[in-house]
Formats: structure tokens, C-alpha cells, sequence
């Protein structure tokens, strides 16, 4: 399926001098981690303008405890047992043949980074960096080290916000931390130089994204500003089709494999 596209994709990416990736919760929906806008997604269960900003989160809380119940309980369920899939591996395989220099994520899941690559540039944030609301101070965590604790909260009786308070991450000035992701509202993070990265790319593989979030979405276009070819893989929507050279309608865990294979022989490696 889509051999034309997988090989047109490859014959590009094979000749790139500065590749670029540019990834939305669609590269982790084969990891098992559901995506914001498909049908099923987060913003089909819950509304985004009730618990997409950090008012509206701390005021759901206080007036739906169960329904913040569930959507943790899903969240620790999604993203403890999430694993890389053959679509980071695919980018993490580019950077190790040094076609591909870095990624710019919208994901929040610390995926491309166990995957392996080394040059990440998270705009929305990490969900296991916590940062202090009092100094400012940022920890990363372990995974585990966030989620086991959650988990313990969530299997009481009764669920208690100020039980789960109790087990997030303490900052050294005593302050509270909130995971270090970005909320409505808030400032992106690390945008001036993702959009640098952008710009230094002749070669744009984005996946994964309906592009409907701004400023992070603007990417592609600082890319194709300064001539770069621009290949997309989404198996519903060709979300930036106005500047799209090549457009692969499927999935990123399968198409990527294939065109990682593809690009390793056309470079005999
Ligand atoms: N492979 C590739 N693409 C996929 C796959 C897959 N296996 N599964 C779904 N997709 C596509 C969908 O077709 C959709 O176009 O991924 C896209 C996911 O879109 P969204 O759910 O809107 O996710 P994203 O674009 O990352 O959202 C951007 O919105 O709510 C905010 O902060 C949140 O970072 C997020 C931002």
C-alpha cells in the first residue's frame, strides 16, 4: 500500500542534509495512548475548555472528584504501559544514520526520547519534568516514579485530591510542582528554537498531527518558507495538503519501517 509514496518519502529523506521531524499524538496512538481529536480521543470524553487550562483542571477537581478520578485512571493506565513503536524507533534509526537531526514533538509521553533520539524539542512540555509554582525549579522524573504513586491514590476507597497532592514531586524550597506540560492558555515551550530547527530543515517528515494547534502547527510553514520538502504521514486527514510534497494516507508504526528500509538501501547501509 502506498508503495509510490513510500518511495518518493525515502528517495527524499535518503538525500537529506538537515531532516527534520515534526510529531502529534498520532505517533503515539499505536503506543496505546489516545489521541485529543479522533473519534474516542481525549476531547470526545472531556471538555477541553473545563480541564484544558489549570483553572479550569483545579475547579473540575473540586466539583467532578470521580470524573478526575477516571480520566487519571486512564491516564496512568495509557501512559504507564506505553512503549515506543516502530514509528520512534523509525526516527530514532534516522538520527543514528545522521539524516535526521532532531524532532519537534507536541507530545507530552517522553516517547522519542526512550525511543533514542537525542535532539528533542518538546513545545507542549514533558509530563514527568514537574515544575515548582513557588521557584520555578524543573526535575525530571522517572515515569514510574510519578505514576506508581498515582496509582496507590487511585486504588484507595475514596478518592481524595489532597491525598493526591500529598504524593506529587515537593520542590526543595518546599513549593508545590505541577507537571511541566502545556496547558491552554499557556506559553510554549522552546519554540523560538524549534522553529530555528524548522527553518535549518530540507527535509520535513511530519506525522501524527491534525495541525489544528497554534503556534506549535506553524512549524511545517517556517520549513517550506525556506524551500524545505515537506512528506506527511496521517492515515484520516492530510493535514498541511497546501504544502505537502508527499502525502502517505497510513498509518506512522507501518509506513515508517518501510520507509527506514527503503532509505537504508537507497544509502547501501
Ligand atoms: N499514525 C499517524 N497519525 C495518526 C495515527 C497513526 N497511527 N492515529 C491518528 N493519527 C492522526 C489523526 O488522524 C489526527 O490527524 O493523528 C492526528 C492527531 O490529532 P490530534 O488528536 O489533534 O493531536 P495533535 O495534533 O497532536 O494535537 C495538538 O492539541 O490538545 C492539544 O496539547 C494538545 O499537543 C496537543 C495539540
Amino acid at each position: 500500500m502506498y508503495e509510490k509514496e513510500i518511495e518518493a518519502a525515502a528517495g527524499i529523506i535518503a538525500g537529506a542534509k538537515y531532516a527534520v521531524a515534526f510529531t502529534g499524538a498520532g505517533i503515539s496512538a499505536e503506543s496505546g495512548i489516545p489521541t485529543f481529536r479522533d473519534p474516542g480521543g481525549l476531547w470526545d470524553r472531556f471538555d477541553p475548555d473545563e480541564i484544558g487550562t489549570l483553572e479550569g483542571l483545579t475547579a473540575f477537581a473540586r466539583r467532578h472528584p470521580d470524573r478526575l478520578r477516571q480520566l487519571l485512571q486512564e491516564s496512568v493506565d495509557s501512559f504507564g504501559q506505553a512503549q515506543p513503536n516502530p514509528a520512534h524507533y523509525g526516527l530514532a534509526e534516522l538520527e543514528i544514520m545522521g539524516l535526521l537531526k532532531s524532532v519537534i514533538t507536541q507530545n507530552a509521553d517522553d516517547l522519542h526520547s526512550i525511543a533514542g533520539n537525542t535532539r528533542v524539542f518538546e513545545v507542549h512540555g514533558n509530563l514527568y519534568r514537574f515544575r515548582c509554582l513557588a521557584c520555578g525549579w524543573t526535575r525530571k522524573h522517572h515515569r514510574d516514579e510519578i505514576l506508581g504513586p498515582i496509582s496507590t491514590v487511585l486504588a484507595m476507597e475514596t478518592f481524595n485530591i489532597q491525598e493526591l497532592l500529598s504524593v506529587l514531586p515537593k520542590c526543595e524550597c518546599t513549593g508545590l510542582m505541577r507537571p511541566d506540560v502545556v496547558m491552554f492558555g499557556e506559553a510554549v515551550q522552546q519554540l523560538p528554537e524549534s522553529f530555528l530547527e524548522a527553518r535549518s530543515a530540507d527535509v520535513l517528515l511530519v506525522m501524527g498531527t491534525s495541525a489544528m494547534v497554534w503556534p506549535a502547527a506553524g512549524a511545517p510553514y517556517e520549513a517550506k518558507r525556506q524551500g524545505a520538502k515537506i512528506i506527511e504521514i496521517n492515515p484520516t486527514t492530510n493535514a498541511y495538503r497546501d504544502i505537502t510534497e508527499v502525502y502517505i494516507k497510513d498509518l506512522s508504526g507501518r509506513a515508517m519501517p518501510k520507509i527506514v528500509a527503503r532509505v537504508r538501501e537507497l544509502r547501501g547501509n
